[in-house]
């Protein structure tokens, strides 16, 4: 992975080719998703290949929320702090480790290169990162975009494909997570 020459992050799921979205009621819904999605990341290798999943959306749209419950399929006891001060948050599980960023905070991309990213990007991981577009530049690619939308009380979740490896990804997830879903 190079990750010194720069990539084009998807401003929008119009990047990317398949996308569906979720309307995520309640906390209870949006753990559901990240339970399945949890799931399909280990079906799908997404660990030894290093996935990347972008998390985007305003502040308090719940991306810190969908990381915990992520985080907690694999670990349920496991404490999830935002790393909002600390950048990153390791969790080791069986598959590998869940690097989890929340960028808010970062000034200049190269400052990843202080937190060792390269080390922190070697399979096999997930990386789950919110504001990723801070890191735009240096950060490897979105293998999946999740787009957070505050509708009302609720939530919607807008999820993308970005790249051939993780084409099947979204189709899959639509299948197995029970839950009506949309295109817009
Ligand atoms: N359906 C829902 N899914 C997720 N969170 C929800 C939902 N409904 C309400 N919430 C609430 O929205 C808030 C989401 O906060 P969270 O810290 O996850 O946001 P964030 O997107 O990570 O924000 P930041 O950019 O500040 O890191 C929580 O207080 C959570 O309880
Ligand atoms: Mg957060």
């Amino acid at each position: 992975m190079n990750f010194t020459k720069s990539t084009t992050l998807p401003e929008s799921t119009d990047a990317c080719a398949l996308k569906a979205s979720f309307l995520l009621e309640a906390e209870a819904q949006t753990q559901h998703l990240a339970q399945v999605f949890a799931q399909l990341c280990e079906e799908q290798k997404a660990f030894d290949l290093g996935w990347m999943i972008y998390l985007k959306g305003d502040l308090g749209a719940g991306k810190s929320f969908f990381s915990r419950a992520f985080v907690q399929s694999f670990l349920p006891e496991q404490k999830v702090k935002s790393p909002t001060y600390a950048l990153v948050e390791n969790y080791q599980t069986d598959l590998g480790t869940i690097q989890h960023f929340d960028l808010y905070r970062l000034c200049d991309p190269e400052e990843l290169e202080f937190l060792a990213i390269r080390d922190l990007l070697t399979p096999p991981f997930v990386a789950l990162v919110e504001w990723p577009t801070k890191g735009e530049g240096v950060l490897p690619e979105a293998d999946v975009l999740i787009e957070l939308i505050v509708v009302g009380e609720a939530r919607k979740a807008r999820i993308s494909a970005c790249r051939e490896r993780s084409n099947g990804f979204v189709k899959k997830l639509t299948e197995k997570v029970g839950m009506k879903f949309g295109y817009d």
